[in-house]
């Protein structure tokens, strides 16, 4: 099975159904120096069978990490973008930007953002129009929070943030989408990881909902799991059957551990899409 970058193929509709993601966000980490020597050590690595990695640096080394990796197997993210292509909005990048650089991935709705930043559903749904509009792949993260858990209306949350963020998207666009369910109360060293058979379930009934909005194309939009994934987790995610992939934060900004993370689901990867 042969993966390519898709930002650059603005016309293809559908996903390869099989592919595991595995992708890091380095957050506000890493100055420009540290990323680029971080690309570098990242450049050669070749990601095993079935698996598509990803690297989303800050902006301030956007272009830099795009250009070490290029030729590499690895796909570039950036973390947030505006939903105007430009205008007077001070402090803010637009997809144009973004792609120009040679991006392929945007990181859309992250609980940081809407937490900290004012990141709403409906200004998610703006974001996934505009990076759809210019060729790149929106990674929409949703999750719910502490007390949306303990009520017991996790389910509802998702399915509201999704339903928000994927409303008006058409059939072709939903095959270059990719989702990661992140919950509030896993993410971060405050974080506890989810147990494998909460994640399970949420994702089977995520894939219900995103099922149903692709009905007519029949896309399977990949469902990732992040929130303190580990080396000693990983493999307890990426087996279940729903879970496409996993996005990880502190376990693998280190290039060397972001290998070993990546390496040590082979095995359990190849396993998956032989199935
Ligand atoms: P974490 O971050 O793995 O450090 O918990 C995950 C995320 O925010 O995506």
């Amino acid at each position: 099975m042969s993966i390519q970058p898709v930002g650059q193929s603005f016309g293809r509709s559908v996903v390869d159904q099989k592919t595991v993601w595995i992708g890091t966000s380095w957050k506000m980490n890493k100055r420009p120096a540290e990323a680029i020597a971080a690309a570098r050590a990242l450049e050669s690595f070749q990601p095993p069978e079935g698996i598509q990695s990803f690297v989303i640096p800050p902006f301030t080394s956007l272009r830099d990490v795009c250009s070490v990796l290029e030729d590499s197997a690895l796909m570039v993210g950036a973390q947030n973008m505006h939903w105007e292509d430009s205008g007077a909005w001070t402090g803010e990048v637009s997809a144009p930007m973004i792609a120009e650089c040679g991006a392929f991935i945007v990181e859309i709705g992250h609980s940081e953002r809407r937490q900290h930043f004012g990141e709403t559903d409906w200004t998610v749904n703006l974001k996934v129009h505009a990076a759809l509009r210019h060729g790149l792949r929106p990674l929409i993260c949703i999750g719910d929070t502490a007390d949306e858990f303990e009520f017991g209306v996790s389910q509802e949350t998702l399915a509201r943030q999704v339903k928000i963020a994927l409303h008006g998207v058409s059939q072709k666009d939903l095959g270059r989408v990719l989702i990661a369910y992140e919950p509030v109360w896993a993410i971060g060293s405050a974080g506890r990881p989810a147990e494998a058979p909460f994640v399970s379930e949420i994702h089977t009934k995520l894939r219900a909902v995103v099922r149903e909005m692709a009905a007519e194309s029949g896309v399977r939009i990949p469902l990732l799991y992040g929130g303190s994934v580990s080396q000693a987790n990983i493999r307890d995610y990426v087996a279940l059957p729903d879970v496409d992939g996993v996005f990880v934060g502190r376990a693998a900004w280190e290039p060397a551990d972001f290998m070993t993370l990546v390496g040590s689901v082979s095995e359990l990867v190849s396993r998956k899409i032989a199935a």
